[in-house]
């Protein structure tokens, strides 16, 4: 079977973004692929975190891993800093990257404008560690959203440059990005990704957002003048971003949805977004809440996760301090 990994900050609330672009597709992936889900704590703290939000965020994200079809029984689901594996991975790799290629990150661009008191040396090496995740578990297959895709090509450098020096070690992960959702955008800015960071709360959804929530947020949601539904991102980028978020919430094509609403007005379009979108998160919330007061139940999932995910990091980490000339102790 071939290998998925893929892994989610508990930097804050998930958003729909999050969902459609990623989460979704860890579920559809799991049958056919032996799939590995983190929850990657050590990224999160790039940037400041509270220490008791961090941890409750950290189970909230495992929780709605589980509430999202993920099944303990079939993937991996694991806390990333309970594998030391990945923080001694990324050391070695840290060696096998260049300050270069990791300074025209553009993620690293953004956050350190953004977080311009705190530019420290974890925020920069970032995706190196990434890399350490993928690599780390011999990955065939990355599920992400499009702004991920910088970072693998990233990782896939770092890869072909060791294999380069010690001969193969690493599996080439690929990315996999969904042809509708990659890149869900901000409710009120739709030229920007719907991120939970945007200091306008109206611009994005959060999976825990109550259905009166959500349909304020769309009925508000930014659209233009020309009131005709249709597919355009170029000059209706609102109305598509919403067109392909009712599709997916509905399980339609995008084409489809716009059948579904042509000849008809946005008084009637936005609503009819929002439902769709409540209906597609009520059984998340409700299970999320479910499970949250099931801490033992999340602490069994975490533990055997974290098991079987450090005998298989373990194999790699061997290899590589091997190749790259460590004693064996
Ligand atoms: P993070 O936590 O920012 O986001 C988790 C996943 O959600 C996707 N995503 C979106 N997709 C579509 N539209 C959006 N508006 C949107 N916003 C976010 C992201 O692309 C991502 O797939 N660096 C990663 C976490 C990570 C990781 C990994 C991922 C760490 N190690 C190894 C894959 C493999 C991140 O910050 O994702």
């Amino acid at each position: 079977k071939k290998r998925i990994f893929s892994g989610v900050q508990p930097s804050g609330k998930l958003t729909l973004g999050n969902y459609l672009g990623a989460i979704r597709n860890f579920g559809m992936l799991q049958d056919e692929y032996e799939c590995l889900y983190c929850v990657v704590d050590l990224h999160a703290i790039t940037v400041r975190q509270n220490p008791a939000d961090l941890r409750r965020q950290t189970l909230e994200v495992l929780a709605q891993y589980l509430a999202c079809g993920l099944d303990p029984q079939k993937s991996t689901l694991f806390i990333q800093s309970h594998v030391p594996a990945h923080a001694e991975l990324a050391w070695v790799l840290n060696c096998y990257s260049m300050f270069g290629e990791l300074s025209r990150m553009t993620q690293f661009k953004d956050k350190s404008a953004k977080h311009a008191d705190n530019v420290n040396a974890g925020l920069f090496d970032y995706p190196v560690l990434m890399a350490a995740d993928i690599l780390l578990y011999q990955t065939d297959m990355v599920p992400v959203g499009v702004d991920q895709l910088q970072h693998i090509e990233l990782t896939r450098n770092i890869a072909q440059r060791f294999n380069g020096i010690y001969s193969d070690t690493f599996v080439m992960p690929e990315p996999y990005i969904p042809k509708t959702g990659a890149k869900i955008m901000s409710l009120q800015d739709p030229t920007r990704k719907m991120s939970k960071s945007d200091e306008n709360a109206n611009g994005f959804i959060l999976l825990m957002d109550k259905p009166e929530d959500i349909m304020r947020k769309f009925k508000r949601a930014v659209t233009d003048s020309d009131a005709s539904i249709r597919m355009d991102w170029e000059n209706k980028p609102g109305v598509s971003n919403m067109l392909q978020i009712y599709a997916l919430a509905t399980g339609q094509t995008v084409e489809q949805a716009q059948e579904a609403f042509a000849g008809k007005g946005y008084a009637e379009f936005k609503p009819a977004v929002g439902e769709a979108v409540v209906e597609l998160l009520r059984p998340i919330r409700e299970k999320t809440e479910d499970l949250l007061k099931n801490k033992d139940y999340l602490e069994q999932v975490y533990t055997e996760g974290a098991q079987r995910a450090s005998y298989m990091a373990r194999k790699t980490l061997d290899k590589v301090y091997r190749k790259v000339g460590f004693i064996k102790r």
